[in-house]
């Protein structure tokens, strides 16, 4: 009887310690490239900063070279480009998508939120929010919907 008990204090102390790990969640490392004329994505930054996100920003002239390199195509970009884990992260991609990314590892690139939508995070525009989809994409372009709003009315 003496024993089963003692299994279970170190069960139950095991799963205390698992527990506490998973809420005292460490700061996420991503590095942001962008131009440096860009207003909305020091906001982004700063999003990704009150989220619990270690930022490295790394200002370049050129964009776009970051886009090819990455495989971020015309129809999926915007003005900022990240990188995540290895993941990408295209445009104002709201930090509780990145976080959901970062723990379903699914097999893609990487999600982007095209073009620049009025009400993500970073673009806030009063009270009006744009209905958007946050898309995935693959190594062939293949996009699937990741997340999606519905913005206000
Ligand atoms: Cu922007
Ligand atoms: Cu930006």
């Amino acid at each position: 009887m003496k024993i089963v008990k003692l299994f279970l204090a170190i069960g139950l102390l095991v799963a205390n310690v698992g527990v506490r790990a998973e809420s005292s969640s460490k700061p996420i490392d991503i590095v942001v490239h962008r131009s440096p004329t860009c207003t909305c994505c020091g906001k982004w930054l700063a999003h990704l900063k009150q989220n619990n996100f270690t930022v490295t920003d790394v200002v370049t002239d050129n964009v776009q070279a970051i886009k090819d390199k990455y495989g971020v195509t015309q129809q999926l970009a915007s003005c900022h480009t990240a990188i995540v884990d290895g993941y990408v992260i295209e445009g104002h991609v709201p930090a509780d998508d990145i976080k959901t990314l970062l723990k379903t590892k699914p097999k893609i690139v990487g999600i982007a939120v095209p073009g620049m939508v009025s009400g993500t995070p970073g673009m806030e525009m009063g009270d009006k929010i744009d209905p958007y989809e946050v898309v995935s994409f693959d190594r062939e372009n293949h996009t699937q919907v990741f997340n999606s709003y519905e913005g206000t009315k």
